[in-house]
């Protein structure tokens, strides 16, 4: 099959390259990949990888084959989309890929393989940062009072999701974004919307919470947000759900980090993984495929790129120079010049 590989190099390129396809173990699925959709990691990852590994983590498509002990409800046929573990032998931006069988979502007729692509990466650390690094009203036990939450970062790919399954729980979502997708984030369920540039920032978010936000989710987690989130909570201090790992900067303000990664439910540099893990992995596909079913949640808008797979180093690049804005980078499977349908 067709594949976008790291080249060996450990520099970080990547390039379209024919490796047979994965075969499935014990709980796994093998997917006929429609769509796959770009994430920072795929980047990061293919920066630090020595070995010649297929890139990609998020992906629509058609189960074709059930491994030993799958006992979740799927069928081979089925559309899903979900999240793999990129830079081993099954990631996502290939022809077929080797899915975990507790991490998918089921897809309901309306939704399209290129929306869908996008939900992976970006639903799974959602359930995470609402639900596992803080302990939050979920739209099953939606709150009655309302909480607010602050998402910093709220046109990213995970603060978009982030933002409506917060409203789902009830919560009173403020939202941070660049001005051109305030009316956009709004219509998602943000509360209010502020510029993460304005100096006022800080204030006017303590001034919308009446100066006593407990909660806040880290979409973005480097730079100035450690600070102007730490900034933003009441003199009590409160909880931040963080995204890349940091230390506090206040005492009265708990950080706490996750990484989807992690519910794959295998080792990863000091983590270990725990059935805890992979339990939050099943309980979060049944979330976010109800969600999904009900029509509650909706896609970000989508960058898609001509040519498939081939365009990926293109779009690795674009995505590492910061230049993505509010929108998810997707890749068409049958795009992919030689790739045959
Ligand atoms: N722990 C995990 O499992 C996990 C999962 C997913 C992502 N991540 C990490 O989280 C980060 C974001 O990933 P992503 O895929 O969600 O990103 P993304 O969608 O590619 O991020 C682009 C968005 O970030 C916003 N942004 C950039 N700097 C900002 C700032 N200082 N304040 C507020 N918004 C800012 C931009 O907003 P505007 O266009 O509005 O200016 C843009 O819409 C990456 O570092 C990624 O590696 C970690």
């Amino acid at each position: 099959m067709f594949a976008i590989c790291t080249t060996g190099k450990g520099d970080g390129t990547v390039e379209l390259r024919q490796v047979d396809v994965p075969k499935i173990g014990p709980k796994e699925m093998l997917v006929k990949v429609v769509t796959a959709a770009q994430n920072p990691a795929d980047w990061k990852a293919s920066g630090q990888q020595q070995g010649v590994k297929v890139v990609g983590c998020d992906y629509a498509g058609i189960v074709t084959q059930l491994g030993d002990g799958v006992t979740e409800e799927v069928e081979v046929g089925d559309r899903i989309a979900g999240m793999v573990p990129g830079l081993e032998m099954n990631g996502a931006f290939a022809e077929y890929t080797a899915a975990p069988s507790h991490m998918f979502f089921k897809l309901p007729d309306s939704l399209s393989f290129e929306d869908a692509s996008q939900l992976g990466i970006a639903c799974y650390t959602t359930c995470q940062c609402l639900y596992q690094s803080q302990d939050l009203p979920s739209p099953e036990n939606p709150t009655t009072t309302p909480i607010d939450i602050l998402v910093w970062g709220g046109s990213s790919s995970v603060g978009h999701f982030v933002i409506q399954v917060a409203k789902l729980g009830g919560m009173r979502v403020i939202a941070t974004a660049s001005p051109r997708h305030f009316d956009r984030l709004k219509k998602l369920g943000a509360d209010e919307v502020f510029d993460y540039r304005d100096p006022e920032v800080t204030k006017k978010i303590r001034a919308s919470a009446n100066g006593k936000l407990k909660h806040a989710v880290d979409c973005i987690s480097e730079g100035s947000t450690p600070q102007l989130i730490s900034d933003s909570l009441s003199p009590e201090g409160g909880t931040v759900s963080a995204i890349l790992e940091y230390e506090t900067v206040r005492p009265e303000v708990k950080v706490v980090f996750s990484l989807g990664y992690y519910l794959f439910g295998k080792p990863l540099g000091d983590f270990t993984p725990t059935t805890g893990m992979t339990d939050f992995g099943t309980t979060s596909s049944k979330l976010i495929s109800k969600l999904l079913a009900e029509g509650k949640i909706v896609p970000a808008p989508l960058k898609i790129y001509p040519n498939g797979l081939a365009d990926v180093p293109e779009g690795l690049e674009f995505m590492k120079s910061g230049k993505v804005s509010g929108e998810k980078i997707v890749y068409r499977i049958a795009d992919t010049p030689g790739v045959q349908t």
